[in-house]
């Protein structure tokens, strides 16, 4: 079964990734990109697609997002366990009426946001399996199925209104713990991963949108606060990966959709391949705004 990404995140790229394909360096297709890196992996649809189509012997994926690497690393080991857990809630969830739902859901919530501070975040150990399970809960019955967190670091998402959830998808877990049986996963800043870099490596950079409109505030995965700055030492990063003979891809959305005289990305990466390709994103609420916005690509091949 071909694995795709457990929990829904924003800026997730699976309705992407077959316009994404046709960008992807060809040294994938012989075999020769050994290693592949990922500092933005958020929900992993590449990562996963990447890793059920071709050869490659090393993964290496990272997040700023503790919570994110959490659900990696306990499906990485504990997928049975999380598994039982998460078909325990789900039956109790699909039994309930709106209202006892309702008052499930922000229990939940509230546990999880209490337990951030009583829990070793760093390490892993068993508390962590009932994490996941309610990260993955919360994720498919909020609102949007957006993971999105306040100032406190609380998550604050409403519930959402599905009348059947799929909260355990077994078979999934199973075939996302079997590629993270080769992938190193860890926290931290993008610029860390440096150190995994040889020369048969493609890295993608997949960062927090540059927002398409004032308005729009959806960048906000996690506290850190991914502004124009960030992305200029982005840009730095990218320059300094191109100077070690490493394939690079990087995606953003396409400002210029919006607006067509901002020409961030041109000028930022302006030594550079730029494409553009059409994504379908659902970041707006208000289902009559959402509309098919480009995404674009930049690579150093
Ligand atoms: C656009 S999302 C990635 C989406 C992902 N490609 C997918 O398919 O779901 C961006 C990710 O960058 C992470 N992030 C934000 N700032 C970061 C930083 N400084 N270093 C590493 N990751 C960061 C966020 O937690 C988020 O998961």
């Amino acid at each position: 079964m071909q694995p795709k990404p457990f929990l829904k995140w924003v800026g997730g790229k699976t309705q992407l990734l077959r316009q994404m394909s046709h960008f992807f360096p060809s040294e994938l297709k012989h075999d020769t990109i050994k290693t592949y890196i990922e500092p933005f992996v958020g929900g992993g649809a590449v990562f996963l697609y990447l890793a059920n189509t071709y050869n490659i012997e090393n993964f290496i994926i990272s997040d700023i997002n503790p919570e994110l690497v959490i659900a990696y690393k306990t499906i990485q080991r504990d997928v049975e366990d999380l598994i039982l857990r998460l078909e325990q809630i789900e039956n109790k969830y699909l039994s309930l009426q709106s209202t006892e739902r309702e008052k499930y859901f922000y229990q939940v919530r509230w546990q999880f946001n209490w337990l951030r501070n009583q829990i070793d975040l760093q390490n892993y150990n068993l508390e962590w399996i009932e994490r996941t399970a309610q990260m993955i809960f919360l994720n498919r019955t909020c609102f949007n199925g957006l993971f999105r967190v306040n100032s406190t670091g609380d998550f604050n998402v409403p519930i959402g209104r599905y009348s059947r959830p799929k909260i355990c998808n077994a078979e999934n877990l199973r075939s996302v713990a079997q590629v993270l049986q080769k992938t190193h996963v860890y926290q931290g800043d993008f610029s860390t991963c440096t150190k995994f870099i040889n020369n048969n490596t493609f890295v993608y950079l997949d960062p927090p949108y540059k927002p398409i409109s004032k308005t729009s505030n959806f960048t906000s995965y996690s506290q850190h606060i991914f502004d124009d700055r960030e992305q200029l030492r982005l840009r730095d990063f990218f320059k300094l990966l191109d100077t070690k003979d490493v394939k690079l891809l990087l995606s953003n959305s396409d400002i210029t959709n919006q607006d067509s005289k901002d020409n961030f990305f041109e000028n930022a990466y302006s030594d550079y391949r730029i494409e553009r390709v059409k994504a379908n994103r659902n970041i707006n609420s208000d289902t009559s705004k959402r509309k098919s916005i480009n995404e674009i690509l930049i690579m150093n091949y």
